[in-house]
Formats: structure tokens, C-alpha cells, sequence
């Protein structure tokens, strides 16, 4: 990486299912990102931005520290995350559901009371314990980091918490949903120190960001 960038805006952009919406209304917006960026880890623009290129789960500490002015993250990842960043906008696109999904042969789904002290995995820890605590079910919480649907089949869990956009992964390993945690989108956030600093860059960007509508 090059040194840093004191004109331009530093974006945080999310790498995986968020990365093609970002970029496309990052375009829209005249800042020149490719629309598959590779194993790349950052994209200068010719008008000065700088774009990093991160993990989801990473883009709230760059944000927060200042390694970037601004970024764009799902609110799962808001939820998860506990970090000190201000969400500006919902930008509307990536939606998906963070939901309580089980095998269908175990009939979770059909209404009756859980039983307590089930395994759950997920990698959405945080979020998954006190979605449990404000319905009084004690759970027992398993961490994974991906690959989360395969837990249930295998015998490490009863019940999963995670996201479920086109439901295709759930369907395919004939998972279905117990109950609904809440809703997700992408996310705008800024740090606020930069904020200030570069109020009408940031307030730029958000405008076309926002004004841009690309599916
Ligand atoms: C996410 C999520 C589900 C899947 C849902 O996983 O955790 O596994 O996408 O998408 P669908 O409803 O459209 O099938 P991701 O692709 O980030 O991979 P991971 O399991 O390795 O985290």
C-alpha cells in the first residue's frame, strides 16, 4: 500500500455478497472501481479517493481508527461488531434476513416451544446470544466462521442463526426458518473525527450514493 492519502476520501469497502452493489454505485458516483477487483487490497481513482478493499467484519475498525474516512458495511456486521462508527445512510441494497434456521426433520419450525439449552451455531455470536437472553432460552452458543449451514447436518448444532438472502442455501440442505432475528442493508458509515474534518467530501459522496439508483 501506498502512503497515505491526506486529499481524497478513504473508502472501506466489503469484499464477498456486498462488494458489486458498492462498486456499482461507487462508479455511478465517478470513482473508478472495477467491477472485480481480484486479489486486490486497494484501488486508487484518478480523482484522489483511495478504495480498501477489506473482509466485511473488517471494515467498522478501519473506519473506526481513521484508516479510512468512510465505508460501506451490512448492519449485520454493524450488530456484530460493537465498534464506535456513526451510520450515516441505509443504502437500501443487499438485503437479507438474519434468521433462527433447523433441519425440517426436527420440526423446530412448527411452532411449538424450544427447548432450552440447545446448540446453536453461528457466526453471528453477539447478536444470536441476545436475540436467546430476551426470550429467556438458555442456549448453548457455538462460534463457527463460515459454513455455518453445514452444523446441523452434521451433529455439531440444533439450530443455526444466519443470513439468508436468496434462501438458495437453505433450500439446498433442506434447512428451513424458525423464526426471523431482523432485517439487513448496507450501511454507510463514517468515522466522526473525519467527518468533521471532511464534511463536504463525505456529504458529497453520501448524496450521490444515496441519488444513485442502480439495482
Ligand atoms: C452467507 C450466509 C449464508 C449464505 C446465504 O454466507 O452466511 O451461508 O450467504 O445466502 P443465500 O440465502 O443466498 O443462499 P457466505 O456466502 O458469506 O459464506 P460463508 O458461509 O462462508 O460465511
Amino acid at each position: 500500500m501506498n502512503g497515505r492519502n491526506t486529499n481524497g476520501l478513504v473508502i472501506a469497502l466489503p469484499k464477498g455478497l456486498l462488494y458489486e452493489g458498492s462498486a456499482a454505485r461507487l462508479r455511478a458516483a465517478g470513482i473508478d472501481v472495477p467491477a472485480d477487483p481480484g486479489r486486490r487490497l486497494t484501488i486508487n481513482s484518478p480523482d484522489g479517493t483511495r478504495v480498501l478493499l477489506l473482509r466485511p467484519t473488517d471494515v467498522p475498525a478501519y473506519v473506526e481508527f481513521g484508516a479510512a474516512d468512510c465505508g460501506i458495511v451490512g448492519a449485520d456486521v454493524l450488530w456484530e461488531a460493537e465498534s464506535n462508527v456513526c451510520e450515516l445512510a441505509d443504502l437500501g441494497f443487499g438485503a437479507c434476513r438474519l434468521v433462527v434456521a433447523a433441519r425440517r426433520e426436527d420440526r423446530y419450525h412448527e411452532g411449538a416451544q424450544l427447548p432450552t439449552f440447545l446448540r446453536v451455531a453461528t457466526k453471528f455470536a453477539r447478536t444470536a446470544e441476545n436475540f436467546f437472553a430476551e426470550r429467556d432460552l438458555p442456549v448453548a452458543l457455538i462460534k463457527l466462521h463460515g459454513s455455518v449451514e453445514l452444523s446441523p447436518l452434521v451433529g455439531l448444532a440444533d439450530l443455526i442463526v444466519d443470513l439468508v438472502a436468496t434462501g438458495n442455501t437453505l433450500r439446498e440442505h433442506d434447512l428451513v426458518v424458525v423464526d426471523e432475528i431482523a432485517s439487513s442493508t448496507a450501511r454507510f458509515v463514517v468515522n466522526a473525527v473525519r467527518f468533521r474534518a471532511k464534511y463536504d467530501a463525505i456529504t458529497a459522496l453520501l448524496h450521490k450514493l444515496e441519488g444513485t439508483a442502480v439495482a
